[in-house]
């Protein structure tokens, strides 16, 4: 989404400055305001947060502050939209740069998505009750709307493995969208073959690239998307790691690819990695395969431990770091000053059934 310029008088601050005018307006406006902010915020930005954590949290956490007149979400747009469908009426979410969108929530439309559905159903016969969709939580509001009219649910990737096994007991196939590796990845842990078991869902092809009889033996049909920022990892990095450091523990987020997980010693959600390390003895060793600001930020917390990056590229979500520290100043600054900007409002017609496969995720 398109971002106006903010004012100078915001981002020519310096950040000694824009820290104290942040901390004076969070004072100023006390419980009015509820600031969240996820793992992969840079320090500058969790600092100022009330409630740190992956996105399944920040939705529970949203959904716990009934009373705040508005929600700062320092995350992605997604996330921002989730929050709006799940508090109340009354509470405002506020997005403090619009742009701040995910590359992968941007790989499945609604449109796709419904000409994914009917294209199944004309191939594969009956398919409501049969095929379960089940979105992952980076998708836009009106997928998640889609879910919650044919019986799914959405997840993330805490709650991913759930999400799937409650999915196929319920139908008899799923189809996983948009990171084809966080389906892959759980359905291959759940059992299901990634060669026979499972196709891949490609938008601009007809039936997805696939023959009728692969959707027909699949159990899994995958969405052909993924993160920018996880596909990036690899096993020769995690090779090398392994040879520079020996008795290092490799934990990898589950939106890497499989040939990556495979070769990790612990996959899991950046929740999962963050109580791992917590966990974890002095003097462990550990290279991580998820972004950049959570793994230094770990690494800062924990000096006891080594912890590394398995890229050397360093590759930060590149969105999620469009919530600069200025912006959370001019959010704040215009709440403070009666006109509250960037304001995510699902439509309604979107937020009912968004809803219902919303609360089926929180009832897993
Ligand atoms: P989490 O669900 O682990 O917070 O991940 C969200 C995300 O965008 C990961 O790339
Ligand atoms: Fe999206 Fe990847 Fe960034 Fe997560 S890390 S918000 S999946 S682009």
């Amino acid at each position: 989404m398109f971002q106006e310029p903010i004012s100078s008088t915001y981002t020519d601050l310096t950040e000694e400055q824009t820290r104290d005018r942040i901390r004076g307006l969070k004072k100023e406006l006390g419980d009015k305001v509820v600031i969240l902010g996820h793992h992969y915020q840079r320090d500058e930005i969790i600092e100022h947060a009330d409630y740190r954590g992956d996105s399944y949290k920040l939705a529970k956490d949203a959904a716990s502050h009934p009373s705040a007149e508005f929600i700062v979400f320092c995350g992605v747009h997604f996330m921002a939209e989730s929050a709006d469908i799940l508090t109340p009426e009354t509470q405002k979410v506020i997005l403090p740069n619009l742009a701040a969108g995910c590359s992968m929530a941007d790989m499945a439309n609604n449109f796709q998505v419904r000409s994914a559905w009917k294209q199944l159903g004309e191939t594969l016969g009956a398919i409501e009750g049969k095929i379960i969709p089940v979105t992952y939580i980076n998708s836009a509001a009106n997928l998640k709307a889609f879910v919650g009219e044919h019986g799914g649910t959405v997840c993330t990737s805490t709650n991913a493995p759930k999400a799937v096994k409650w999915a196929l007991e319920k139908g008899e196939k799923v189809l996983f969208f948009p990171d084809q590796h966080l389906g892959r990845n759980t359905c291959a842990n759940l059992g299901i073959d990634p060669e026979t078991e499972m196709a891949l869902w490609d938008p601009f092809k007809p039936l997805g690239g696939n023959t009728p009889e692969k959707l027909a033996q699949s159990k899994a049909i995958l969405w052909k998307g993924h993160c920018s920022v996880h596909q990036r990892f690899t096993v020769d990095q995690i090779r090398k790691a392994r040879e520079e450091h020996p008795g290092i523990k490799i934990l990898v987020h589950p939106e890497c690819p499989i040939e990556v997980v495979r070769e990790s010693d612990l996959f899991g959600s950046t929740e999962y990695i963050i109580n791992q390390v917590k966990a974890a003895p002095a003097g462990s060793v550990w290279g991580i395969g998820t972004e950049i600001n959570l793994v230094s930020r770990l690494a800062k917390e924990h000096p006891e431990q080594t912890i590394v990056c398995l890229d050397p590229q360093i590759c930060p979500c590149s969105t999620m770091y469009r919530i600069h520290p200025s912006y959370l100043l001019w959010s704040l600054d215009r709440i403070a000053a009666g006109e509250p900007a960037n304001i995510i409002e699902v439509p309604q017609a979107i937020k009912e059934p968004a809803l219902v496969a919303l609360k089926q995720m929180l009832e897993l």
